[in-house]
């Protein structure tokens, strides 16, 4: 990465259980930058947690506070930013990704080992996307999403078999 740094750096999408958020701000934490999760800053905003507005509010409001806020951080968030493993499902969000693209931004898919991924989502808990039968709800979710994800990113980091510290190094070496 270059030396002279003017706002973009990078943005974690993908499945519940890559470890986005762990792999980022390990990422964040060695290049010492800020990061920012878009969960986090979803609940803080409507001052509840993500299962409790998927309750009161259901899914398409989510959606629509997820898109604007993802909107408003990358227009001016330096550092590195995880998105939820849904966000780039928005047609607005990925018009937004393909414009940081533009000003030099990185979006970076963390294409975790399925397996891996689903049991870390899982036994994770509080995703309401999950509800009911898990396994079977985060495969249709994976066969929907990572074609999409491929798409939307400029750089993709396999992580099978990689420890968040490892697979953090990995996605140093490419952005
Ligand atoms: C979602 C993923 C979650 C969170 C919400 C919806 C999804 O984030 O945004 O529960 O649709 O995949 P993580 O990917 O961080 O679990």
């Amino acid at each position: 990465m270059s030396g002279e740094r003017t706002m973009p750096v990078a943005v974690l999408i993908g499945m519940m259980g890559a470890g986005k958020t762990r792999v980022g701000k390990e990422v964040a934490h060695i290049m010492n930058l800020p990061f920012a999760d878009a969960d986090v800053c979803i609940e803080r905003e409507v001052g509840m947690s993500i299962p409790e507005f998927f309750e009161r509010e259901g899914e398409p409001e989510f959606r629509k506070v997820e898109a604007d806020l993802i909107a408003d951080m990358l227009e001016d968030f330096d550092g590195i930013f995880s998105l939820g493993g849904g966000a780039p499902m928005t047609p607005s969000t990925r018009d937004a990704l393909a414009d940081y693209i533009s000003r030099g931004g990185r979006v970076v898919y963390l294409d975790a080992d399925p397996e891996e991924a689903m049991e870390r989502a899982n036994r994770g808990g509080g995703r309401p996307m999950l509800n009911g039968d898990a396994d079977a709800r985060w495969r249709k979710l994976y066969a929907e999403r990572d074609p999409v994800f491929r798409k939307v990113a400029n750089v993709r980091v396999r992580t099978q078999g990689l420890t968040p510290q490892m697979a953090a190094r990995k996605v140093m070496d490419m952005i």
